[in-house]
């Protein structure tokens, strides 16, 4: 054993040493949070009122998936940095020719820049997933579009590149194993040759959730939420020995890993979309407006953090939210219309908690947290932790006796729930105030129901239905919805194979 251990990590030595030199690019730049505007709502707002409102809280920097004109000339003389998409449904005709390619740039860019402040242009999206019949005519359309922004000496201020699925990755974890689904090399390594030659990005659309639901048991939820872990929880990559705490920082070194498999080392990865949907039906359990507020508060944080990935420390990738409306046209799952961090008029749909990020987004004002039961957790275990709670924690409990407001539902949860919650606010919120070994969490979502208002709500008796409201659904019209192909639908991301590990070993000791 002793044996096979030290070959092992001569084997991690060996592989961290062939990854030598960094990815420099774009490391100086500040990461910002930008978010994506898909447009499939019923009661969009108009290009000006959206601009007014993008604004109005602070955002700088958007991706459209198209590049309409309407709000492309509204954004001109504002700050806000503009990524602007070719839809997949255009890119046969810009990759055969290079005149179309010129035209789409002189009307798409030169028409607007720089009054508009287009940075970037993202060509397709996921096409070798979702149009894999494209894939021979990605490139040469992303070419084609460079020289014309050569032509008009705009390309070392416009990026182009093209957003894949995650699942183009295999093997996720441990990231030091990944590697590109080997099909798609000859159509890949050029692409990624032609991001080094430009100091263009790798655009990936990265979402833990679906890497949550798709390997339950295997990656915990805390992980996927980037919640505080105790180390113990922290997934650790075998071969580098780098801790991993949450599920997107293991995607990105994913990337950089199965880059380095192609010998590409210095394009950086930029997630073009990231989120959490905040309802789903009966096989989404987990799409809850307190789990998306979770996502979302911690990503932004965690960008504005800069501290990077493990393997990366130095280098913190930017990332777009999916996505800034709700988008009641699109079509099932449920979850497809409620990604949003706001409805289509503007209201939210939860307030984010990001204070100490600076200004952005206007609506972080409640600043409010509680302290609640974990799911899945043993009663015995609570219940020792509620008496402990009720007794020398001395919180307050009397709301959760026979007949008074909180008593029912009368189970051990819930009663913890509150017990927890009054304890948590005695404690003015301090850090670790809410553990009770590690049966509680904090959440953003005010647990009080009906006349149970638990402490720290700001309802104070008022009968105040819930935040969350029930979206009213516009009904789908078929023929709407689907034209402009996005995203994500079934992404298999194969997470973990244990069999390569063994792979890798035999292939040591032959
Ligand atoms: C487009 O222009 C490039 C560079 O000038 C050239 O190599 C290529 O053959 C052209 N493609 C077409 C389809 O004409
Ligand atoms: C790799 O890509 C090919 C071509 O798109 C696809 O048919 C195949 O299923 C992928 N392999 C895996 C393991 O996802
Ligand atoms: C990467 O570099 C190694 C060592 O120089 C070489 O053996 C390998 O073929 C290269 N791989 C690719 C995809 O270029
Ligand atoms: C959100 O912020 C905007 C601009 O600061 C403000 O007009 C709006 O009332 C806020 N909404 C809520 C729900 O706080
Ligand atoms: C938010 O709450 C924390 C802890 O309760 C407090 O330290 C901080 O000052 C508050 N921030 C704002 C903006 O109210
Ligand atoms: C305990 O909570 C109840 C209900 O909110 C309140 O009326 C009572 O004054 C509290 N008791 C103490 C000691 O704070
Ligand atoms: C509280 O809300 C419920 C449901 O909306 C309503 O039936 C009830 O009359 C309200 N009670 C008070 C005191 O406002």
């Amino acid at each position: 054993m002793a044996d096979s251990n030290s070959l092992f990590y001569l084997f991690l030595l060996f592989s961290f040493s062939i990854f030598t030199s960094g990815v420099e690019a774009g490391a100086k730049d500040a990461p910002y949070v930008g978010i994506n505007i898909g447009t499939d709502v019923s009661d969009l707002l108009s290009p000006e009122d959206l601009v007014t409102f993008l604004q109005s809280q602070k955002i700088s920097h958007i991706r459209l998936y198209d590049s309409n004109a309407d709000i492309l000339k509204a954004l001109s003389h504002t700050k806000i940095r503009v990524m602007i998409s070719v839809p997949n449904n255009q890119l046969i005709a810009i990759g055969s020719s290079n005149t179309t390619a010129a035209t789409w740039v002189q009307r798409n860019v030169v028409a607007f820049y720089p009054q508009t402040l287009i940075t970037s242009i993202s060509v397709g999206d996921e096409v070798f997933t979702t149009n894999p019949s494209s894939a021979p005519i990605l490139l040469p359309a992303i070419e084609s579009l460079y020289n014309s922004l050569v032509a008009s000496n705009l390309h070392n201020d416009i990026k182009i590149s093209t957003p894949h699925a995650a699942s183009i990755i295999l093997d996720t974890f441990p990231p030091s194993q990944a590697f590109f689904n080997q099909t798609l090399t000859p159509f890949l390594l050029p692409l990624l040759q032609f991001l080094s030659r430009t100091k263009a990005p790798l655009m990936m659309n990265f979402y833990p959730y679906y890497v949550f639901m798709q390997n339950k048991g295997v990656v915990p939820l805390d992980n996927s939420l980037f919640r505080p872990l105790t180390p113990s929880k922290e997934m650790v990559d075998p071969n580098t020995l780098l801790h991993y705490s949450n599920v997107l920082d293991a995607m990105i070194d994913a990337a950089y890993f199965s880059m380095k498999n192609l010998n590409v080392s210095d394009v950086v990865v930029l997630v073009t979309e990231s989120g959490w949907p905040s309802i789903g039906d009966s096989k989404e359990p987990y799409a809850t407006i307190d789990n998306a507020d979770t996502y979302n508060s911690n990503l932004i944080r965690h960008v504005f953090d800069r501290s990077g990935t493990p393997l990366h420390p130095e280098l913190t990738s930017s990332v777009y939210i999916y996505e800034l409306f709700n988008e009641d046209l699109r079509a099932n799952p449920v979850s497809e219309a409620h990604w949003g961090l706001f409805y289509g008029n503007s209201t939210p749909v939860y307030l984010l908690h990001v204070s100490g990020t600076g200004t952005f987004l206007g609506n972080d004002t409640t600043n409010q947290t509680y302290c609640v039961v974990m799911d899945d957790v043993d009663s015995k275990t609570l219940q020792a932790a509620l008496d402990w709670a009720c007794g020398p924690g001395r919180a307050n409990c009397s709301e959760i006796q026979p007949g008074e407001n909180c008593y029912q539902p009368n189970n051990v949860k819930n009663h913890a729930s509150y017990a927890f919650d009054s304890y948590y606010q005695k404690q003015d919120r301090a850090s670790g105030s809410c553990d009770f070994n590690g049966v509680a969490m904090i959440t953003t979502t005010d647990p009080s129901q009906g006349s149970c208002i638990f402490p720290g709500s700001k309802r104070f008796g008022t009968n105040k239905t819930s935040e969350v409201g029930t979206a009213t659904n516009t009904p789908m019209t078929s023929g709407e919805v689907g034209h402009l192909r996005r995203r994500r639908k079934k992404p298999t991301v194969q997470w973990y194979n244990p069999v390569i590990l063994l792979v890798l070993l035999a292939r040591i000791w032959l």
